[in-house]
This record gives structure tokens, sequence and C-alpha cells, in this order.
């Protein structure tokens, strides 16, 4: 079995990727902003079908067997602080994938976006993205792993009102074609998903004064099923780019 560390794990796409790898008996880094909603979420994949899970904090004293979910805090608008957080967390020296989920969006016009607002977008989506690669990349390399990043449809066409987070998308890409050509070992897939039924889409749709329904949307575990099927593909190919919306 492997070790995958997801960013986002506690928003609806990372929290239904991580429970698809638990229910194949992978040990997870789940990372995000809130120590409780972490420890709600690993709590909640040690119980039922994920029963043979054992959770804890990263750093905390720990009897845990082979099958594990850890928790690490992480401020993905704060690239500059995540060296010192990853050396104190003491990660494992291989990683079979990382998986970036994390993202945010704050609609406006090129007109009404402010430099905080952009950098935010820059940091959080891309900037962390590729800082935690950066960082990561000898225990991937160890292990021969995967990245996957959750990019958007906004990464491939950017419309009004979504500039920062469309360019923090399509910077996104960039990052996920250089890896792929200067590392080889690794495999290294986008994943482009539309509008999925999360408390990003939520929150979009009420910045744009409109009704939120969730069936309008793609579903998360739906986009999950995607990205796991790409780290499952075998060796002899690579899902390098594949978009996933709702129908
Ligand atoms: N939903 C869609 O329609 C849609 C469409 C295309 C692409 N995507 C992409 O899919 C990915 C997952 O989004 P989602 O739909 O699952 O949204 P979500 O439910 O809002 O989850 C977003 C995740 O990112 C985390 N996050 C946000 N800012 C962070 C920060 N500064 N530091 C650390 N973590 C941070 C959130 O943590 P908290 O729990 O602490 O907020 C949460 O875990 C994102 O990259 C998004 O851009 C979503």
């Amino acid at each position: 079995m492997g070790t995958y560390l997801i960013t986002g794990a506690t928003g609806g796409i990372g929290a239904a990727v991580a429970g698809l790898l638990r229910e194949r008996g992978h040990d997870l880094i789940l990372t995000g902003r809130s120590a409780e909603k972490l420890a709600a979420l690993s709590g909640s994949l040690s119980g039922g079908a994920h029963a043979r899970t054992q959770a804890f904090s990263i750093g905390q004293a720990t009897t845990a067997t082979a099958t594990a979910v850890h928790t690490l805090v992480l401020d993905l608008n704060e690239p500059r602080r995540l060296e010192a957080a990853l050396v104190e967390a003491d990660l494992p020296d291989r990683l079979d994938g990382v998986i970036h989920s994390a993202g945010f969006v704050h609609l406006g016009t090129v007109a009404e976006t402010e430099a905080d607002e952009w950098i935010d977008h820059l940091n959080t989506n891309l900037v962390s993205a590729a800082e935690l690669t950066r960082l990561l990349l000898p225990a991937l390399r160890a292990a021969q792993g995967h990245v996957v990043f959750v990019n958007s449809t906004a990464g491939l066409r950017a419309n009004p009102n979504w500039s920062a987070y469309a360019a923090s998308k399509f910077g996104l890409r960039a990052l996920a074609d250089s890896l792929r050509a200067e590392e080889p070992e690794l495999r290294v897939t986008t994943v482009y998903p539309g509008r999925t039924a999360t408390e990003m889409q939520r929150r979009v749709r009420a910045q744009e004064g409109k009704d939120y329904r969730a069936e309008d949307f793609a579903d998360a575990a739906t986009v999950a099923r995607v990205l796991v099927g790409a780290l499952e593909t075998p060796r002899d190919a690579v899902v390098s780019d594949v978009s996933v919306r709702p129908h």
C-alpha cells in the first residue's frame, strides 16, 4: 500500500479523494488550515468502511499500525513558511503521491481586484503547490511517485470576473507541464474539474448572485473517482491531463 499527501483534504474534492484512497488501504497525510476539521475528517476515516484506520496528528506519539491517517495543519497562503512546517512534521522518506487539491476563489473584475487579492490567489493556488512539490521531491523521487494537480476549467479558459483565479490555474498547468518534463521518473497529472458541488461552488454561486443547487453540478465523489483512476493507471501509461465536467 502507498502513502499519499493531500492538500485541501478538508474540502469537498480533497475529502472525497481521501475516502477513496483509505478504502484502498493507503496511508494518508491530510493537510488543511483547520486542526478541528482535520481531526473530524481523520475521525470519520477511522470508522465504518475505514475501520482499520488509526488516526493521529503528525508529531504525536502513536502506536499506529500499517494503516494510518496523519494530519498536518498548513496555511498555503504562507508559502515561505512551508519549509519550516515540513521539517517540523518529519514526513516519511517515501511518498507515493501528492494531491494538490487546496484552492480558493474570489470573483472580481480586473478593475476591482487589488494586489492583495491577486497575491492570495497566487500564493494559495500556485506558489504553495510549487513550493510543496519542491520540498517533497526527494520523497516522491524515492517512490517514483505521482503528483496530481487539481486545476479547473478556468485553467483552460479565463472568463470575465475570474482573472486572478484563472491566472493561478493557468500557472498551475505550467507548473505541472514543466515538472513532467523535468522529472521523467515521476507521474504528473492535471485534473480539470468543471463546476463541482462543494463549498467552493456554493460560495461562487453566492458571489454570482445565483441559487446553489448541488444537483446542477458534478459530484465531488465523481471527480475523486476520475482522479484516483489516474493514480491507478498502470505504469506503462500516464494520464497527463483530464477534464471532468457536469453532465
Ligand atoms: N468546486 C468547484 O466547482 C471546482 C471547480 C474546478 C476546480 N476546483 C478546484 O478543486 C479544488 C478543490 O476545491 P473544492 O471544490 O473541494 O473546494 P472546497 O470544498 O472549498 O475545498 C477547498 C480546500 O482548500 C483549502 N484551502 C483553501 N485555502 C487554503 C489555505 N490558505 N491554506 C490551506 N488550505 C486552504 C480549504 O481548507 P478549509 O477547509 O480550511 O477551507 C479546503 O480544504 C480547488 O483547487 C479548486 O480550485 C473546484
